[in-house]
C-alpha cells in the first residue's frame, strides 16, 4: 500500500485543482486500491499541525476547471521554517512527525518559490518529496513555464483591451498595474499582449525624465492616449543602485498604496495630463484556468504521479522544450527565473515602438529619420 499526501502552499492560482485532479487520477490509476492519497488543508499549516483527511477518487472529480484550491493555502515563510516562534513549536520536527505519523511514502507538494525552498528543506531532512511548480509570476527556476501563469495573462491582458476603450474616449494616460513580485513576466506578456504603449518591469529599471519624454513625443505625434503596463514591482533607476537596505528604507517613506499611483504622480506632475491607475490585483489569480493551464497543470500532475510510480524522489517537474522533465530540487530551490535582458520578447515590443522607461531615445524610428 502506498500513502501520498498532497498540499498546495503559498499564494494560490489557477490551475492548481487540475494539478491536483491529474496526481490523483493518475495515481489511483496506476495503483488502484493500493493507494491511499491524503489531503494537507492550508500548505505547510496542515503539516505542521497534523491537519490532513483522505481523498477518494471521488475528490478528485470535477475539480478540472475549479478556480483556487481545494485543499487551501497558506503563506508560511521559509524564513521562519527553522524560527522556533511564542507557540514554542519546531516546525521542521512537526512537518518530520506528521509525515511519520500519516506513514507517507511521498509528500506531493504545489507551489512557488519560498514553497520550494521548504520542500528542499524536508528532502534534506529525508523526506520524499515531489513538487509541481504553480505561480502567475512564472519565476520559478528550471521550468520554462509554471502553471497559472497564462490564465492570469489572459485576465490582464483583458484588463488592459478594456482599458483601451476608455483611456481612448477620454484622451487619458492609464497606468495598468500587472502583478508578478519582483520579476516582469506577466506585465512584459501582458503589456504586449495588450498593446500597452510603455511596459515598466524590475528588471529594466525606468528613468521618469525619460517616461516624461515619451509621453510628451506622444502628445507631440497627437496620439490620444497612453497606456502604461507596470509592474507591481518596477524600481526606478536611483532605486536599482540601492543597497536592499537602503531601498527597503526609502520604500518604507513611499506615501503611496503602490508603486504605480508615485509614478501617476511624477507624470503628472510634469505633464499636467490626466491620469489614472487601475490595479486589477489578485483578480489575476482568481477564477477558471484557461485551457493552457488546464493542459499544462495536467500534464506536471500526471508526470508527478510518473515520478512516485518510479520512485524517483526529490525532483520538481517541469516543462523544458514542451517536454516534461524531472528537475533536481536542490538545483530549483532558492533560484529567481527573471527576465533576461536579451529576451527576443524585449527586442519584439521595443521595435514595435513600445518603451521600458530606460532611455531618453524615446522617438519612433519613422521621426528619428526625418530630423
Ligand atoms: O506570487 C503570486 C502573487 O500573486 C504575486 O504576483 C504577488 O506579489 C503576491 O502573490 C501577492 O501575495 P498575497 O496573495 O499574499 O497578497
Amino acid at each position: 500500500m502506498k500513502r501520498i499526501g498532497i498540499l498546495t502552499s503559498g499564494g494560490d492560482c489557477q490551475g492548481l485543482n487540475a494539478a491536483i485532479r491529474g496526481v490523483g487520477k493518475a495515481l489511483y490509476g496506476h495503483f488502484g486500491d493500493n493507494v491511499e492519497i491524503y489531503g494537507i488543508r492550508d500548505g505547510y499549516r496542515g503539516l505542521i499541525q497534523c491537519d490532513y483527511f483522505p481523498m477518494s477518487p471521488h475528490d478528485f472529480a470535477g475539480i478540472l476547471t475549479l478556480g483556487g484550491t481545494i485543499l487551501g493555502t497558506s503563506r508560511q515563510p521559509f524564513k521562519q521554517m527553522r524560527v522556533i516562534g511564542s507557540d514554542n513549536v519546531d516546525k521542521v520536527a512537526a512537518m518530520k512527525a506528521t509525515y511519520k505519523k500519516m506513514r507517507l511514502d511521498c509528500l506531493v507538494i504545489l507551489g512557488g518559490n519560498g514553497t520550494h525552498k521548504t520542500a528542499n528543506l524536508l528532502r534534506e531532512e529525508g523526506l520524499n518529496v515531489v513538487t509541481l511548480p504553480k505561480t502567475i509570476d512564472n519565476d520559478l527556476w528550471g521550468t520554462d513555464m509554471t502553471f497559472g501563469f497564462q490564465s492570469a495573462l489572459e485576465i490582464a491582458t483583458n484588463v488592459l483591451d478594456c482599458i483601451h476603450t476608455t483611456a481612448d474616449s477620454h484622451s487619458r494616460i492609464f497606468i495598468v498595474e500587472v502583478m508578478g513580485h519582483k520579476v516582469g513576466w506577466l506585465p512584459l506578456y501582458a503589456g504586449l499582449a495588450g498593446g500597452a504603449d510603455v511596459i515598466l518591469i524590475p528588471e529594466i529599471p525606468y528613468q521618469i525624465d525619460a517616461l516624461v519624454e515619451n509621453i510628451r513625443v506622444r502628445d507631440y505625434l497627437k496620439k490620444r492616449f497612453c497606456i502604461l503596463a507596470v509592474a507591481e514591482g518596477a524600481i526606478s533607476q536611483e532605486e536599482a543602485k540601492m543597497s536592499k537596505k537602503q531601498f527597503r528604507e526609502s520604500r518604507s517613506h513611499m506615501h503611496f498604496p503602490s508603486i504605480s499611483y508615485r509614478i501617476a504622480k511624477e507624470i503628472g506632475e510634469r505633464t499636467g495630463r490626466e491620469i489614472r491607475v487601475t490595479v486589477p490585483g489578485h483578480f489575476q489569480r482568481g477564477g477558471a484556468p484557461c485551457p493552457a493551464d488546464r493542459v499544462l497543470a495536467s500534464r506536471f500532475g500526471t508526470a508527478a504521479a510518473q515520478l512516485i510510480r518510479d520512485g524517483n524522489f526529490g525532483n520538481m517537474v517541469a516543462l523544458r522544450n514542451d517536454q516534461i522533465v524531472p528537475v533536481p530540487l536542490e538545483d530549483v530551490a532558492g533560484k529567481l527565473k527573471t527576465v533576461p535582458a536579451d529576451l527576443d520578447v524585449i527586442q519584439s515590443a521595443r521595435d514595435l515602438g513600445i518603451h521600458f522607461g530606460d532611455t531618453n531615445d524615446t522617438l519612433p524610428r519613422s521621426k528619428k529619420s526625418k530630423s
